[in-house]
C-alpha cells in the first residue's frame, strides 16, 4: 500500500519503510546521486526521493523524466536539506510509464495560462491546476456541510427540461434520434430531430423552478449540478455549461434570503483560509499579490446593501465616463458593478429592488408595481457573484406576469400549482460555482477554475 505525499511530508515519525507512487515533477543529479520530485496530487508539495547511482539501473534511471509515473519504495528520513521535512531513501523504483521527453507538453517550467488551455487534459499535473482543482474541491464539500449543518436537503432538478426557468433566449436543444438508423438530409447527412421523444426540451439554465417544488415541500432544499447557457458570449466570467448552487427556502422573504447569501459566501471563503492555505499561499505568490488579505477583507465586515434605485444615483454622481449609458431602467453592465464594489464601497456589495422589466418573471413585485424583490451580490474582481429573489407566492399576480412576459401559462401549469395550492412566501438564489473558484483562487479567467471548460467553439475535450 502506498502513503499518500501529503501525509509522507506530515509524518512524525522517520527510519521506517514506505511505498510512494506519483509523477516526476523534476529530476536533477550528477553521477553518484539522483534526486527526483515525486507529486501525486495529494498536496503542493513534492517529496524527494535520493536515488544512489550504484543501486539502480543506468536504464531505468535515464528513462525517469519529467512526466513518468513511478512507485518507490524506501525509507523515510529526515532532510538534510532545510527546503523539505523528510525525503525517502529509495531501494527499489518501479518505472510505471515513462513520458518521451520529446514530446510530454509539460516539460519547461512556466507555461502561459493561454498554452495550458490548450492541453486542457494535461493541466491538472501543473502546480497552478492541482492547487485550483484541490480549492474546488473543498468548496464543493464546504457547500454540502453548510447546508446540511443547517438541515437544508440535497435536491435533484432535472438537466433535460422542457421550461426556461430565465427566459434569457439561448439554450442548448436536445435532440433523439435512433443511432442505428438515424434520419437523414436529402444530402445523406444525419438530421437531428428537433424534439425529445415528440417533446421539445432544452439543457437546465438552472433548477430554480424544480427546487421551488422541493422548497414548497420538504421546506429548504438546494440544487448543486450543472447548468448550461448557449449565449455566445467570450467573456472571462462566462461558461456555456457551469455549476450552480441553488438554495430555496419556504417562509424567507427578501431579507431572510440576503441574511443566508452573505453567510454562506462567508462560511465558504473562511472555509477556504481555514483548509486551503498551502494552496492559496502557492496561488497568491504566482498569480495575486492580495488574495488572502482580500478573502480576509471580504468575510470581515458586513456587506453593503444598497437598492438599484440607489445604485443608479450613485454612478450619475461619479461622473465617471461609462461605456454603457446609466439611467433608471436599464440593466447595469459589468464596469458599473465593477466600480460601485471597487471603486465606490470598496467591498462586497447586495442590490435589491430592481426595475421588473430586466429581471425575471418569478420575482415578488413590490407594492410600487414598478420593482421585484431581486437580490444580486457583487463582489469585488468578480461583478455578480450570486443572483437571487423573493418569490411571487400570490397566483394571479404571478400569471398576470407571466402573460406579460410571454411565458407560456399553460406549459407552467405544474408550476403554478405551487401558487394554487398552499402557496408560501418563499425566496432563494443562485450562487454560480465557477465564479466563486475564481474569487477564491484569485485566477482571472473562469476557463482556468474548471477542469474541461465550455466556451463557443471549445468542447473537443
Ligand atoms: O443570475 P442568474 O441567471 O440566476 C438564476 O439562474 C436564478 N434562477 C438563480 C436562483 O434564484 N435560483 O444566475 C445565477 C448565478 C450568477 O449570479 C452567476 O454567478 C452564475 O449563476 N452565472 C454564470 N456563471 C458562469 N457562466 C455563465 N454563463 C453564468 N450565468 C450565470
Ligand atoms: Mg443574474
Amino acid at each position: 500500500m502506498r502513503t499518500k505525499i501529503s501525509a509522507l511530508l506530515a509524518s512524525q515519525q522517520t527510519d521506517i519503510e514506505v511505498v510512494a507512487k506519483g509523477w516526476v515533477r523534476t529530476k536533477r543529479g550528477n553521477k553518484n546521486v539522483t534526486f527526483i520530485a515525486l507529486n501525486d496530487g495529494s498536496t503542493i508539495n513534492n517529496i524527494q526521493i535520493v536515488a544512489e547511482s550504484a543501486n539502480f539501473d543506468e536504464e531505468l534511471l535515464k528513462k525517469i523524466t519529467t512526466g513518468a509515473s513511478l512507485c518507490v519504495r524506501g525509507t523515510l528520513v529526515a532532510s538534510p536539506s532545510s527546503g523539505q521535512p523528510v525525503e525517502i531513501l529509495a531501494q527499489q523504483i518501479e518505472l510505471y510509464g515513462a513520458a518521451d521527453p520529446e514530446k510530454y507538453p509539460l516539460q519547461k517550467k512556466g507555461h502561459t495560462l493561454e498554452f495550458l488551455r490548450e492541453i486542457a487534459h494535461l493541466r491538472p499535473r501543473t502546480n497552478t491546476f492541482g492547487a485550483v482543482f484541490r480549492i474546488r474541491h473543498a468548496m464543493a464539500f464546504a457547500i454540502h456541510k453548510f447546508f446540511n449543518d443547517k438541515g437544508f436537503y440535497y435536491w435533484h432538478s432535472p438537466i433535460v427540461t422542457a421550461s426556461d426557468c430565465e427566459g434569457a433566449g439561448a439554450m442548448f436543444s436536445v435532440t433523439t434520434f435512433d443511432i442505428s438508423n438515424p434520419p437523414r438530409t436529402e444530402q445523406g447527412r444525419v438530421d437531428y430531430a428537433e424534439d425529445f421523444f415528440a417533446q421539445h426540451t432544452n439543457l437546465t439554465v438552472s433548477g430554480q423552478l424544480e427546487g421551488e417544488m422541493g422548497a414548497t415541500a420538504l421546506g429548504e432544499i438546494y440544487t448543486f449540478g450543472p447548468t448550461f447557457r448557449a449565449e455566445n458570449s467570450n467573456t472571462p466570467r462566462h461558461l456555456a455549461e457551469f455549476w450552480m448552487i441553488e438554495p430555496e427556502m419556504a417562509f424567507y422573504d427578501i431579507d431572510d434570503n440576503m441574511d443566508l447569501a452573505e453567510e454562506f459566501l462567508k462560511y465558504l471563503i473562511n472555509y477556504a483560509l481555514n483548509n486551503c492555505d498551502e494552496d492559496l499561499a502557492f496561488l497568491e505568490k504566482m498569480y495575486d499579490n492580495d488574495l488572502r488579505e482580500r478573502l480576509r477583507f471580504c468575510v470581515a465586515d458586513h456587506f453593503c446593501r444598497i437598492t438599484y434605485t440607489e445604485a443608479i444615483d450613485i454612478l450619475k454622481a461619479s461622473g465617471k465616463k461609462f461605456e454603457f449609458p446609466v439611467s433608471w431602467g436599464l440593466d447595469m453592465q459589468s464596469e458599473h458593478e465593477r466600480y460601485l464594489v471597487e471603486e465606490h464601497f470598496k467591498k462586497p456589495i447586495m442590490v435589491t429592488g430592481y426595475p421588473k422589466e430586466i429581471k425575471s418573471f418569478y420575482m415578488k413585485l413590490n407594492d410600487d408595481g414598478k420593482t421585484v424583490r431581486g437580490m444580486d451580490v457583487l463582489f469585488p474582481k468578480i461583478g455578480e457573484i450570486i443572483g437571487g429573489s423573493e418569490r411571487e407566492a400570490d397566483y394571479d399576480t404571478l400569471v398576470e406576469r407571466m402573460v406579460e412576459v410571454g411565458v407560456p401559462v399553460e406549459e407552467m401549469s405544474w408550476y403554478l400549482d405551487s401558487r394554487r395550492f398552499g402557496t408560501v412566501p418563499h425566496s432563494g438564489f443562485g450562487l454560480g460555482f465557477e465564479r466563486l473558484i475564481l474569487f477564491v483562487t484569485g485566477m482571472s479567467n473562469i476557463r482556468d477554475v474548471i477542469p474541461f471548460p465550455r466556451t463557443p467553439g471549445n468542447a473537443a475535450f
